[in-house]
C-alpha cells in the first residue's frame, strides 16, 4: 500500500512528499533513457546501485563542506532529501573531450582539455536541454549572476574532489552533469547540490583499458551496463561480494555513514 503523495516523476527518479515539511523522498527507478527518452529500457538493479553510489558521493562531498540536499539513505531505492527549488540549469564539467563536446568542436574523443570546462544546458525536455550561455541564464531570469558564480565554484570543487576520488580507484572522470537548488532557511537562501551523482550522469573510463563504466554503455548499445555500475560500486567499496547475487539484483553493503540505516 502506498499512500505517499507523488510530487514529481522524472525519467530515472520519483520525488515523494517527505516525512516532515521541507523534506522529500527521492526514489531511484530502474529506467534508463537516452537522447531525451527516445531510447528507453528497464535495467533491473540500476536504481539500487545509483541510490547507493549517489549516497556515498553526496556524503563525501558533504564532509568536505559542499552543501547538498542529501539527508540520509532510507532503503535500497530511496533517500531522504531537503526540498529545494531546482535551478533549471544542468551544469556540465568536462576534463576530457567526449560526447557532445567532441562532436561539436571536432575534438578527438579522449584528448585532455587544456583545463576543466564548464557548460550550461537549459533543463527543458521539450527543447532537448539546449546549451545556453550565462547571458541567456541571466536575461531569462533562470539564475542570478551571483548564483551562476556560486554554481561554477561548487562545480569546480566537486570536480576536483571527484577526479581524485575516482583516480584512486583506477577511473578517469571524463565529464559529469550536476544540478543545483535553492534552499531557503528563514530569510536566507543557499545554493546546494541537488539531484544525484551516479554513472547515469558521469562519464567514467577505466584508467588502464578505457572501458566505459557509465551510461554510454546504454547510449551506444555496448551492453553490460549493470556490470559496469557494479564495478564502480565494487571499487568504491560498497558492493558486497561475499553474498550471492539474487538474479540481476546487486547486493549492497550497508552504509558507513552514521545516519544510513542498514536494511
Ligand atoms: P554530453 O557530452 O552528451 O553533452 O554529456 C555531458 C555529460 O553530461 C555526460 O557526463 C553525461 C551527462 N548528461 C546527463 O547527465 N544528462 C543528459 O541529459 C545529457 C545530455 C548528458
Amino acid at each position: 500500500m502506498n499512500r505517499r503523495r507523488r510530487i514529481y516523476e522524472g525519467k530515472a527518479k520519483i520525488l515523494y512528499e517527505g516525512p516532515e515539511p521541507g523534506t522529500l523522498i527521492q526514489h531511484f527507478k530502474d529506467d534508463a533513457t537516452a537522447f531525451n527518452a527516445e531510447k528507453h529500457a528497464l535495467i533491473e538493479g540500476k536504481g539500487v546501485l545509483n541510490n547507493r553510489i549517489s549516497e556515498l558521493i553526496f556524503a563525501k562531498l558533504g564532509e568536505i563542506g559542499v552543501p547538498t540536499h542529501f539527508v540520509r539513505r532510507l532503503n535500497m531505492r530511496e533517500q531522504l532529501i531537503r526540498e529545494v527549488e531546482i535551478i533549471p540549469i544542468e551544469v556540465v564539467v568536462r576534463n576530457v573531450a567526449a560526447g557532445s563536446l567532441a562532436k561539436r568542436l571536432g575534438l578527438e574523443e579522449g584528448s585532455a582539455l587544456p583545463r576543466s570546462v564548464i557548460e550550461f544546458y537549459y533543463k527543458d525536455d521539450k527543447l532537448g536541454d539546449p546549451m545556453v550561455s550565462e547571458e541567456h541564464i541571466t536575461a531569462f531570469g533562470w539564475a542570478a549572476p551571483q548564483e551562476i558564480d556560486e554554481m561554477m565554484q561548487l562545480a569546480l570543487r566537486i570536480n576536483d574532489f571527484l577526479v581524485g576520488l575516482f583516480l584512486g580507484i583506477g577511473i578517469r572522470l571524463v565529464d559529469f552533469k550536476v544540478e543545483f537548488g535553492r534552499l531557503w532557511e528563514n530569510d536566507l537562501m543557499r545554493i546546494v547540490l541537488a539531484d544525484e551523482i551516479s554513472p547515469d550522469c558521469c562519464r567514467l573510463w577505466d584508467v588502464n583499458t578505457n572501458d566505459k563504466l557509465d551510461k554510454d554503455r546504454f547510449r551506444q548499445d555496448l551492453g553490460g551496463l549493470l556490470e559496469a555500475y557494479q564495478e564502480v560500486a565494487r571499487r568504491l567499496g560498497i558492493l558486497n561480494e561475499n553474498r550471492p547475487m539474487m538474479g540481476a539484483t546487486p547486493v549492497l553493503v550497508s552504509s558507513n555513514t552514521p545516519s544510513g540505516k542498514p536494511h
